[in-house]
């Protein structure tokens, strides 16, 4: 039960679909290449999903997906806590407490509350406007100084940082205010529509982690490259878009010499294509090895969540009661 002496850091994600080569590149690689340096604690956050009408067969079905593509991605138990979010009541213990400080005003001024109340008007849920209290506190369990996440979700961040602050000042000084730690990668773009981000809304233009090479070639073939037909000074977005998958799969070689003949005014978009497909696909084999081992082995991956839920309570339920003996709420 025993965890490090390195600083911690946490990050979740919500089991809401599946899952793309953005995720990959831009958070779950990252977790894994922080955990030597960090206690990592990495969460399926279930609880989130909620928000959103799922049908509960597909909701746990995917948290196990969601859990094992952490593995597979080379998340290891020894240096990192894998959990489930609902597993662990203390983080709704501690949501509710974060709504009683959070202003409703600024929860509401939240752009992913007002992108989701409009994309699902027939369920505008109280959950879609309190989801940030229940983020802080998936935070401030831990005690982290940084957390990896995207830029969407900077926002959310401030407002840990603001309830850590207001805590703070009631009760005394509980929470150190955790920084964001922004991922290197940069957003990937849709490969239909490369002025809009990767989605799974948006299939064919999204590479998913389960694609086979024949889908991911037949996708980069596909993809937008230049919409006008005169060549422009400036790299098109759906060019950029290419190189970036190419340089975010690590194939330095072709990234350089692709680039060198796009200077030139050589490049073929054929040859970019293929290269960029070979290197998806070279990038994603072992993954996809792993997460099939992973995912056909559910015994073992039950028995690392319960295991991981032990060792995030362990250390979540120590925040939970040094907050409810600030806040008058325990007897001691
Ligand atoms: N809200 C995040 C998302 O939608 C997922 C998440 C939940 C999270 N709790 C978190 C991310 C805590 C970082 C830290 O992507």
């Amino acid at each position: 039960m025993a965890t490090s002496k390195k600083p911690t850091t946490l990050s979740g994600i919500q089991p809401s679909g599946k899952l793309h080569i953005g995720n990959y590149l831009g958070a779950l690689k990252n977790f894994v290449e922080l955990q030597n340096e960090y206690q990592g604690f990495y969460m399926v956050a279930d609880l989130h999903a909620l928000t959103e009408d799922i049908d509960p067969k597909e909701r746990l079905a995917q948290t196990l997906e969601i859990a094992a593509a952490f593995i597979a991605a080379g998340l290891n138990q020894k240096k990192s806590v894998l959990f489930v979010q609902s597993f662990v009541p203390a983080h709704v213990e501690l949501g509710w407490i974060f709504t009683t400080l959070l202003p409703v005003a600024a929860l509401e001024r939240m752009t992913q509350y007002k992108d989701k109340a409009a994309r699902q008007t027939k369920n505008v849920n109280a959950g879609l406007l309190t989801y940030p209290a229940l983020m802080a506190a998936d935070i401030l369990l831990y005690q982290p100084p940084v957390v990896p996440v995207g830029d969407d979700q900077a926002q959310h961040l401030e407002l840990t940082r603001l309830v850590a602050k207001k805590f703070n000042q009631r009760y005394g000084d509980t929470f150190v205010l955790p920084k964001a730690l922004h991922t290197r990668i940069p957003r990937l773009m849709s490969l239909a529509d490369p002025t809009r981000k990767m989605s799974k809304s948006e299939p064919t233009g999204c590479l998913f982690l389960d694609d086979t090479p024949q889908v991911i070639e037949k996708k980069i073939k596909r993809a937008v490259t230049d919409t006008s037909s005169a060549p422009t000074k400036e790299m098109s977005a759906g060019v950029k878009n290419l190189f970036l998958i190419l340089e975010a799969c690590g194939d330095k070689k072709n990234h350089n010499a692709l680039t060198a003949a796009y200077q030139k005014g050589t490049l073929r978009y054929s040859e970019l294509k293929e290269k960029v497909a070979d290197a998806t696909s070279k990038e994603l084999a072992p993954y996809q090895k792993r997460y099939k081992d992973v995912i056909e082995n559910k015994a073992a991956l039950k028995r690392v969540l319960t295991d991981g839920a032990k060792r995030a309570a362990h250390a979540a339920d120590t925040t939970l009661k040094n907050v409810k003996e600030r806040m008058g709420i325990l007897l001691s």
